[in-house]
């Protein structure tokens, strides 16, 4: 038996929406962090039959069957139980899918000896959810063209920026990621502005990056993912991921920054909104976001390291 870990990862410089054609390519380049405070565990071994348990129960999930029909068009990989579990809530805007194939891929690799890089790896754990591909690495990490594997732009230690998520519901999201693209590509006005405005905003949150420049990648990273949320509601039917707490999370994180604080809000295809600030402006973010009434509670994490196996 094997066991991987890896980490969720929240992009700051979004992907939504794919390339034609096979390999699950993103439509947009995307930048990440990589979150130590939460956490995928999955084991692999060889069983009789393929089976999933997820979060402790016997599951089905077809992203998952694809995901191991596609590896065995290249790889002799025997039947698995796959035992996976996250310590964070599952479907529901918290890249439960991304630390998901991130911590499955480095399993399957370790467990059937494939000797893949961890390119490699990042580059099959795209093809099962692309944001998966981010994971494998820690840090700061970007998935771009032309090969669609995921790089380590920086190491968690290059700037520790603390990331607080204000959880607003546990509830897993009616429409997955996947679907969701799908429709905003083919019925959003907004779709082409969205692809065409991207690589100008991954080059740009690079560069504040590299030189630590918050105020400027809290401009870049807000506008990607508010850009992402306009072009969700402007899709037919309007995918609306929002709550009320999320909207009493975003007006607090505005009002914080009118007060100087080096913070800044970003979502993704869920309720919970992310406020990513600076190791000294934590405890006051973390205490503004905790006193609100429709949050149900504060995450605060770091930034962490990619994905890995530990000893059984
Ligand atoms: C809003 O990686 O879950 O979190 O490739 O179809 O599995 P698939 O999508 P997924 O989409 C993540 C979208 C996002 C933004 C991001 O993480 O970049």
């Amino acid at each position: 038996m094997t066991v991987a870990i890896a980490h969720p990862n929240i992009a700051l410089i979004k992907y939504w929406g794919k390339q034609p054609g096979p390999g699950n390519l993103p439509a947009t380049p995307s930048l990440s962090v990589t979150l130590e405070g939460m956490r995928t565990t999955t084991s692999v071994e060889p069983w009789g039959v393929d089976t999933l348990v997820l979060n402790g129960t016997e599951s089905a999930d077809p992203k998952i069957s694809q995901f191991l029909a596609l590896l065995r068009q290249q790889f002799d990989i025997p039947p698995l139980k796959i035992d996976t579990s996250n310590d964070f809530p599952t479907g529901a805007g918290l890249a439960s899918s991304a630390s998901g194939f991130a911590a499955l891929m480095t399993a399957i690799n370790a467990q059937c000896e494939l000797g893949l890089s961890a390119c490699a790896i990042s580059g099959w754990a795209r093809q099962g959810s692309a944001s998966a591909a981010r994971s494998v690495f820690g840090g700061f990490v970007s998935l771009g063209a032309p090969n669609w594997e995921a790089k380590q732009e920086f190491d968690a230690s290059h700037w520790p920026l603390n990331v607080l998520v204000a959880v607003t519901s546990d509830v897993r999201k009616h429409t997955s990621s996947t679907q969701g693209m799908t429709i905003s590509a083919n019925t959003s006005p907004y779709f082409n502005a969205w692809t065409e405005t991207a690589a100008d905003d991954f080059q740009s949150a690079k560069d504040a990056i590299r030189h630590k420049d918050f105020e400027s990648l809290a401009k870049v990273a807000e506008h990607s993912s508010m850009k992402m949320h306009a072009l969700m509601l402007s899709s037919q039917p309007a995918l609306i991921y929002w709550n009320a707490g999320s909207l009493e999370a975003l007006a607090k994180i505005s009002e914080l920054q009118s007060d100087g604080l080096d913070v800044f809000a970003t979502m993704d295809a869920g309720p919970q909104v992310k406020a990513v600030c600076t190791e000294s402006a934590a405890p006051a973010v973390s205490e503004a976001l905790n006193a609100l009434p429709n949050i149900l509670r504060v995450v605060h994490t770091r930034l962490g390291p990619g994905a890995t196996t530990v000893a059984v």
